[in-house]
C-alpha cells in the first residue's frame, strides 16, 4: 500500500474568532490542505464552538476541504446542517446514535464519512466499522478544548489502526486531533497517522507558514 500523503489540517476552533475570515485566508495562504471545523454542542463535550451558519461563512472564503467534526449527540440528526459545505464529516463512536446506519447516510449524502474514536475507548470497539468509513480520527486529547497535552499512548491504536487497514486492503485516512505540533507531529506520522490536525500550533503561530512546514517536514 503506497503511503498517503501528509494532509495538515489547521482547527479552525483555535483561530481569533473576531477576525476568523483573514484567519482563514492567511493560513490558506501559509499552506493548509484542509480546514478542521470543531462543532461541539454543550452536551456530547463539556464545550461549546459554533454550527452551519459560521461554517457556511468558512466556505464562503476558502475553497480547501472542510473536515468537519462533531462532537455533538445525535450526529445522525445534525450532519445534514453542514452537508452543503463539508468534504468530511466525522461523527464520534462513543455518540449514542446507529453507527453504521450514520457513516452510511454521511456517505449517501455525498461527503466522505469519518468516526472518531476518544482516549478512553478502546481501539477493539471500533474495528468493526473501520470496512464502512473513510478516515478515522484517533483523539489524542479528551474531546472539547483546545491546548491540550498530546496523550503518546494513543499511538498504538494509529499502529493498530494501519495494520489492519493493509491487512485487509482498506484505504481510510488515519488523523489524529489534539496536541499536535512539530515533535507530536513527527510521533504520530511515524505511527502511521496522515492527516494531522493542528489548532494552537498553527493559528497561535507568529509564523503559520513555517508552522505547518514544520508539521509537513516530518515526511
Ligand atoms: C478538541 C478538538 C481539536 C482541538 C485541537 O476537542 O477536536 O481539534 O481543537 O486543538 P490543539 O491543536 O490546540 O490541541
Ligand atoms: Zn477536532
Amino acid at each position: 500500500m503506497s503511503r498517503k500523503p501528509t494532509i495538515i489540517a489547521p482547527s479552525v476552533f483555535a483561530c481569533d474568532f473576531s477576525r476568523i475570515g483573514e484567519e482563514i485566508i492567511r493560513t490558506e495562504k501559509a499552506g493548509a490542505d484542509w480546514f478542521h471545523i470543531d462543532i461541539m454542542d454543550g452536551h456530547f463535550v463539556d464545550n461549546f464552538s459554533f454550527g452551519p451558519a459560521v461554517t457556511e461563512s468558512i466556505a464562503k472564503v476558502t475553497a480547501k476541504p472542510l473536515d468537519v467534526h462533531l462532537m455533538t449527540e445525535k450526529p445522525d440528526h445534525f450532519f445534514l446542517r453542514f452537508r452543503p459545505f463539508a468534504r468530511n464529516i466525522t461523527f464520534h463512536l462513543e455518540a449514542p446514535c446507529d453507527t453504521s446506519g450514520t457513516a452510511r447516510a454521511i456517505r449517501k449524502s455525498g461527503c466522505t464519512v469519518g468516526l472518531a474514536i476518544s482516549p478512553p475507548t478502546p481501539f477493539a470497539k471500533v474495528e468493526p466499522f473501520l470496512s464502512q468509513i473513510d478516515l478515522l480520527l484517533v483523539m489524542t486529547v479528551n474531546p472539547g478544548f483546545g491546548g491540550q497535552a498530546f496523550i503518546a499512548e494513543m499511538m498504538e491504536k494509529v499502529r493498530a489502526a494501519k495494520g489492519i487497514r493493509e491487512e485487509h486492503g482498506y484505504d481510510f485516512h488515519i488523523e489524529v486531533d489534539g496536541g499536535i505540533g512539530p515533535d507530536t507531529a513527527q510521533v504520530a506520522t511515524e505511527a502511521g497517522a496522515n492527516v494531522l490536525v493542528a489548532g494552537t500550533a498553527v493559528f497561535r503561530s507568529e509564523d503559520p507558514t513555517k508552522a505547518i512546514a514544520e508539521l509537513r517536514g516530518v515526511e
